[in-house]
């Protein structure tokens, strides 16, 4: 299982697809929680070259430093220019086209359940899956509308579900690939 954190495309406020920028917290958030949940690679997806650049040059500072299980988990990050580079390099890692499966606060409609997806994860019959999240005000629909599954959302029924997607991934990692104790 690998995740990505997808910069474009995504909505804004006013449901236009724009491109976010990256923010430092998501990528050490990032790289630890996949880390602890045995989640490979992360995958960061910006269209923005600067920015790639800026989160490769905070790895190699980490990679250079001392030793802390923060250089570990960042050793984890791949840095890719769109989620499709992300699909081809995750095809390329296992050998075939992995099932992208993706996240949002508003998904309802012809969902998966945490429940299936992990018995999916656990029994081999998907090859390999990435896990997409969005920045932003979410995933743009072109994104959700091509994913071979759509994950239910998140809802513990308090009518509000708009989840840091810092916080929207240690629950979603654990529900899929933690101890399980519901
Ligand atoms: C729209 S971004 C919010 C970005 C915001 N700047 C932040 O960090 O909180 C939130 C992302 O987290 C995930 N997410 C948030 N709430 C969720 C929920 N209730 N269920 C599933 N995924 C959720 C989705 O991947 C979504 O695209």
């Amino acid at each position: 299982v690998a995740v990505a954190l997808v910069h474009h495309p995504v909505r804004n406020r006013q449901g236009e697809v724009v491109t976010t920028s990256v923010t430092n917290l998501d990528v050490h958030d990032f790289a630890r929680i996949c880390r602890t949940y045995g989640a490979a690679p992360f995958y960061l997806a910006t269209p923005i070259e600067a920015q790639r650049d800026m989160v490769r040059s905070i790895v190699s500072r980490w990679e250079a430093g001392p030793d802390h299980p923060r250089r570990e988990a960042l050793a984890g990050i791949a840095v890719v220019a769109s989620l499709p580079d992300a699909v081809a390099d995750l095809a390329a890692r296992v050998g075939a086209r992995p099932d992208v499966i993706v996240t949002g606060a508003n998904l309802r409609d012809g969902v998966s359940t945490f429940a299936a997806v992990r018995a999916s994860l656990a029994d081999g019959s998907r090859h390999a899956a990435l896990v997409v999240f969005g920045t932003g005000w979410g995933l743009a629909r072109e994104v959700t509308d091509a994913a071979d599954a759509r994950l239910e959302a998140i809802d513990a029924g308090t009518g509000f579900n708009h989840l840091p997607v810092r916080a929207a991934l240690a629950i979603v990692l654990d529900r899929l690939l933690g101890p399980g104790l519901y």
